[in-house]
Parts: structure tokens; C-alpha cells; sequence
């Protein structure tokens, strides 16, 4: 069921508020209309086609940021532990606000912008770890991107790439190009292949 659900209402939030998002910008809607052109060059869309279309992977990256379909994470926890000061007993649930996180200034100038031009290689190279997680974080993070991103790898380039209108994946959960690897799960039932 986390297959069929996860993967169609998130993919489908994630295109409907970019399109939202390219509908307030048509400049941006021009130029990532003209680049789909440009790369397609009239051929049927394709995967291999993904890692050149770099406007639209930060149009992605953006929407994504503004408005993450998983807005928010859970996480029980198993022991006791302390984060940042606060005392959080085995068994609390505890709610990760993605929605926040992608808006906080200190790592994002004029947060609530649509500012495309903010997604420069130096700027995801130093944005810190895990303030840009839309898909997750971890051994629970969505394997959806991780099968996107291995697309990116096979056709050769080394960035996130983003799958206009199928599906998305990026390294930008975690910046600076950390993959956690898929992990055995300790109980339940297992996502991945081992
Ligand atoms: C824009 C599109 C998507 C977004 C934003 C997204 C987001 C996420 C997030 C945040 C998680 C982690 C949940 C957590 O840590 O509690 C997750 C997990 C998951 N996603 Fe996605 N997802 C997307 C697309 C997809 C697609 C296309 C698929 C299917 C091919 C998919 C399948 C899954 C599965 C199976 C998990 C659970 C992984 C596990 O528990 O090991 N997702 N997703």
C-alpha cells in the first residue's frame, strides 16, 4: 500500500504546486516550457533526456521546498534520548515540520520567495545536512527517489535530476550529496530488496 499511495498523491501535490507556483511566474513557465522543448528536440519524452533538464530540476527543487507533499515526518522514539536540549522519553512520537525546516532564514534568504536562481551548485553544496529533506531522511526515506536517482547515475550524470511529471528524486535531502544506504528494517515489512 505505501508503494500505490505514497508514490501517486505525492508525486501529484508535487506537479500540481509547481504548477501553481509556474502559473504566479511565467517567466519561469516560458523557460521551462522552452527547455523541454529544446532537450526533446521534438523526440518522445525519454529518461535519458532528465539530467539536461537543469531549469526544470530547480523548478522542482523549489516547489518541493515550498510546499513538501510530506509536510511533516514521524519517528517514535525507541529509548530515551536528548535532542538540542530536550528530553524526549522512549515511546514520544515526535513530528519532524519539513514545512518549517524548507522556510527557515538561516538557511534559506527570503524563504517564502520562489527564487529559483537560489539553487547554484555552491548553495546546495553548503546548505547543511538535513535542511532540505522533502523526501525523507534515513533508512525510511522515500525509495522513489532513490530509483530516480539511480536513473540520473545510468544516464550518466551526477546531480539530482527531477522527473517532470512522473516522478522526482534528488540528493538535495540531505545537501552535499549524502545517500543514506537503504537499511534492513528491524521489524515490519521490509520496503526495499536486501
Ligand atoms: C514528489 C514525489 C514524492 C515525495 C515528495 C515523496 C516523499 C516521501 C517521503 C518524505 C518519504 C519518507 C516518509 C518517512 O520518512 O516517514 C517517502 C517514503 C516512501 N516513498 Fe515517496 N515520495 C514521492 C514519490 C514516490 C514515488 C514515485 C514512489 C514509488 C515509486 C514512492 C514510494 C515511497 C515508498 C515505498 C516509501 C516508504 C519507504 C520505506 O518506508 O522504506 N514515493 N516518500
Amino acid at each position: 500500500m505505501t508503494f500505490p499511495l505514497g508514490g501517486h498523491e505525492t508525486t501529484a501535490n508535487g506537479l500540481v504546486w509547481a504548477a501553481y507556483l509556474l502559473g504566479q511566474h511565467p517567466e519561469a513557465q516560458a523557460r521551462i516550457a522552452a527547455e523541454a522543448r529544446e532537450v526533446s528536440a521534438g523526440e518522445a519524452p525519454s529518461f535519458d533526456y532528465l539530467p539536461r533538464l537543469t531549469y526544470t530540476e530547480k523548478v522542482m527543487r523549489e516547489a518541493l521546498r515550498l510546499y513538501p507533499p510530506a509536510w511533516y515526518l514521524t519517528r517514535r522514539a525507541d529509548e530515551d534520548v536528548d535532542v538540542g536540549g530536550y528530553r524526549i522519553p522512549k515511546g514520544t512520537t515526535v513530528v519532524m515540520n519539513l514545512w518549517g525546516l524548507h522556510r527557515d532564514p538561516r538557511f534559506y534568504p527570503d524563504p517564502n520567495a520562489f527564487r529559483l536562481e537560489r539553487w547554484t551548485p555552491e548553495f546546495v553544496k553548503g546548505l547543511p545536512q538535513l535542511t532540505y529533506m522533502p523526501f525523507g531522511v534515513g533508512p525510511r526515506r522515500c525509495i522513489g527517489a532513490s530509483f530516480a536517482n539511480g536513473d540520473a547515475h545510468r544516464a550518466g550524470g551526477n546531480r539530482p535530476t527531477v522527473l517532470p511529471g512522473v516522478c522526482t528524486g534528488s540528493n538535495g535531502d540531505s545537501a552535499g550529496g549524502h545517500y543514506p544506504a537503504p537499511a534492513r528494517r528491524r521489524e515490519g515489512c521490509p520496503a526495499r530488496p536486501q
